[in-house]
């Protein structure tokens, strides 16, 4: 089945929903997700969430829930009510981060009876989905689950497989008896409601969506895998937000919409967004340069993302992300870090010469 064949019969067949897990506490990346929700950190300076949106309406699918905690207004001032992307956006709004199959719970009355693929919101996965949802219709299992080999599967949640079928679950085992997680993407039957109404909490007080799946499993119901051949990056850590926003840069096509000055160098595939400046400044790429945003007398070096309204002038910085209307100055060199919002680093002259510093709660700070 061709790509645009397989949209037309979804679309015909106008059954199989989306939903977006966006609530959810992002402990991992703070501070940056004490004041923002960690699905809307930039990658290559476009949120995670919206890859994720994407990946629903290019298979097909433009029915989309979206499950929002604290942080709703943020999401729902993001998305929109979801025509950008193509879709129709629903707010599901969670309480508490009860657990992912609390999630599917609370979705109910606008799932209905419809199949659905769930999509965390802060997953990434390169190649998209058109292809798992294809045979999610075609041999319609009750559940189908996306698995991916990791060095650490003791981090999420481990599949057991024998002879091509699943037939146990784990939710970060100490001991993980596979090599395959289960990644943040899964097409289920209406049966999955069954199954979270049947699950009790587990020991981290969260009704797991593992659980509800082995809950199938034990009844015989036919859950398959379906081992991802792409990228697959769960961003909820931020050496795996650096990894993700270099793939990512690597993957794009290069735009110029901003400028470089005459005395500056752009080497390598540089995308400068609209309204973006580079003056008398060395620019390594793959680097994107967002909207607004100045270099100045600077150099900035691979992989590395500058989000809109961003400073960076007398500065060496690369293999990082700077979130909105941060200004860098006078900083010798920084590497490999995730820098939030309306933040200042500045180098100053004042005697004793020493690092003065007002950080928010849970900052780590390394300093040569
Ligand atoms: O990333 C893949 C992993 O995701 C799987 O391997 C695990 O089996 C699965 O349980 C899940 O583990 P995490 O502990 O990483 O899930 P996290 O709490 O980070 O939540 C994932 C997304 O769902 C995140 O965008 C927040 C959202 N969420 C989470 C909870 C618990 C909700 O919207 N509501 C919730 O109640």
């Amino acid at each position: 089945m061709g790509g645009s064949a397989a949209h037309g019969e979804l679309v015909a067949l106008g059954a199989v929903k989306g939903l977006i897990l966006s609530g959810g506490k992002g402990t991992r990346l703070r501070p940056i997700t004490h004041t923002g929700a960690k699905q809307l950190v930039p990658i290559a300076n476009k949120p995670v969430l919206f890859y994720g949106l994407e990946a629903l309406v290019e298979a097909g699918i433009e029915e989309v829930g979206i499950v929002v905690g604290d942080t709703a207004e943020e999401i729902r001032k993001a998305v929109g009510d979801g025509s950008r992307f193509g879709a129709t956006v629903e707010y599901i709004p969670q309480d508490q981060p009860l657990g992912l199959a609390h999630a599917v719970k609370i979705s109910r009355s606008f799932l209905g009876d419809s199949p659905f693929v769930m999509y965390l919101g802060d997953n990434f996965i390169t190649g998209g989905i058109s292809a798992v949802v294809e045979q999610f219709i075609e041999e319609g299992p009750e559940v189908l689950i996306l698995l991916k080999q990791m060095p650490d599967p003791q981090r999420f949640g481990v599949a057991e497989l024998e002879g091509g079928r699943v037939i146990r679950l784990e939710e970060k085992p100490v001991h993980p008896r596979s090599d395959l997680v289960l990644v943040g993407v899964y097409c289920f039957q209406p049966s999955i409601f069954e199954a979270v109404e049947a699950i009790a909490p587990s020991a981290r007080g969260e009704l797991e969506i593992t659980d509800a799946i082995q809950w199938q499993i034990d009844r015989g119901r036919q859950v398959t895998p379906h081992v991802v051949a792409g990228r697959w990056i769960d961003t909820g850590k931020m050496d795996d937000l650096l990894e993700c926003n270099r793939v990512v840069l690597d993957l794009l096509p290069e735009t110029r919409l901003g400028t470089a000055s005459d005395d500056s160098r752009l080497l390598g595939k540089v995308i400068l967004q609209e309204g973006s400046e580079i003056i008398n400044s060395t620019v390594r790429g793959p680097v994107i340069v967002g909207a607004n945003t100045r270099v100045v007398n600077s150099f900035v070096g691979p992989f590395t993302a500058l989000y809109h309204d961003v400073l960076v002038e007398s500065s060496e910085i690369e293999h990082s992300i700077v979130l909105e209307h941060t200004v860098i100055r006078g900083a010798s060199k920084i590497e490999d870090s995730l820098i939030g919002r309306d933040v200042v680093i500045e180098k100053s002259d004042t005697r004793p010469r020493a690092h003065k510093m007002m950080l928010g709660d849970h900052s780590r700070v390394s300093l040569a």
